[in-house]
């Protein structure tokens, strides 16, 4: 007999969702630790994992990076960084300070995340001035608001919120200076497939009414609906967590319709093997040089089934559509 969903029974979830962001940061970092790519500031939010992960693993984790890198950097190009980001599920990233490095900060970058998350991620920066500086190099005007749960500076805001939750999403973004006028950027890495098609698809939807000219990368799985990834399924289940919105990525067709149906005028969508096989090849040389794989196969599976799908509505012309790999 089917029992009705308690709300223990979401409280269990919604806090293996929330552990899905340390399994990110440790993916990262001991990618990082091998010489993938470069990131100074991963190592103050997460220790170096004790067992070495496999270099599938690795090398999804890299595409995925140069993937997101590209097209945020296309974006902020375009807008000439007078823009917003808004990272959905931001969980421990460090791409606020990596921004700040390369001089390419947009005007505000915002980060949203369950409290426990989020007060976790302030907590790092206030204790490690590493973090903290660049927050304070970046900040002009009125004295910087710090508490448990937010942060709000000039140009960087971490924002406790649910994501289910909309009104309170918006009135927490406005608080801390969200201008719905400027051309923004929303990101969401493993982010969607932990909400229902229903909120997810109101969330996509509150954005495109909500922000005139926009573009939301979003990369997750895909192909979920074949052997491997009922495999994949089963694995996080095990985790109690369950991929509640799996049905929208069933295909690259249908990580496509869930932002056209939501209100986004273009949309493209890109598994990771192809963003992988369009990567510079001297870049992949050089990774694939770092560790023996063994298992082509296996890489090749894991990248058919992750995607990279992008979407714009661009009603100033600044030709968001063109943005591609
Ligand atoms: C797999 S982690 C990815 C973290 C980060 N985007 C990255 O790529 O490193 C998923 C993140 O989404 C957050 N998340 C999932 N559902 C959420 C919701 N309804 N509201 C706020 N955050 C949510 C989780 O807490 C977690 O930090």
């Amino acid at each position: 007999m089917a029992m009705a969903a308690t709300s223990r029974d979401a409280d269990v979830f919604d806090e293996a969702v929330r552990g899905t962001c340390d399994d990110a940061s440790l993916c990262k970092r001991y990618a990082v630790s091998i010489g993938y790519w470069k990131d100074p500031y991963i190592e103050y939010f997460v220790r170096q994992p004790k067992e070495r992960k496999a270099p599938e693993i690795s090398r999804g984790y890299y595409a995925r990076v140069q993937g997101v890198s590209q097209l945020l950097t296309a974006f902020l190009k375009k807008t000439e960084c007078n823009c917003q980001i808004i990272n959905l599920g931001a969980g421990l990233d460090t791409l606020f300070w990596k921004l700040k490095d390369e001089n390419l900060l947009p005007k505000k970058y915002f980060e949203v995340d369950f409290p426990s998350i989020a007060t976790r991620k302030i907590h790092h920066i206030k204790s490690k001035p590493p973090l903290s500086k660049p927050i304070m190099e970046s900040h002009s005007g009125e004295s910087l608001l710090i508490d448990a749960h937010s942060l709000d500076s000039s140009r960087y805001a971490i924002i406790s919120a649910d994501l289910r939750e909309l009104s309170k999403l918006e009135e927490s973004l406005k608080k801390c200076n969200m201008d719905p006028q400027l051309p923004t950027l929303l990101v969401a890495e493993c982010v969607l497939i932990y909400m229902t098609a229903e909120h997810s698809s109101a969330l996509l939807r509150w954005a495109t009414s909500t922000f005139p000219t926009a573009m939301f990368i979003n990369y997750e799985q895909v192909n979920m609906a074949d052997r491997f990834g009922q495999i994949m399924i089963e694995n996080l289940q095990s985790r109690q967590c369950n991929l509640v919105g799996v049905e929208v990525c069933s295909s690259l067709e249908s990580q496509r319709a869930r932002f056209l149906a939501s209100g986004w005028q273009t949309a493209r969508s890109v598994d990771m093997m192809d963003v992988y096989s369009r990567l510079p090849p001297a870049d992949v040389k050089r990774i694939e040089a770092l560790e023996f794989l063994d298992e082509k196969e296996l890489l090749e599976q894991l990248m058919h089934h992750y995607c990279l799908c992008w979407a714009t509505k661009d009603t100033c012309g600044l030709g968001l559509a063109d943005i591609g790999l």
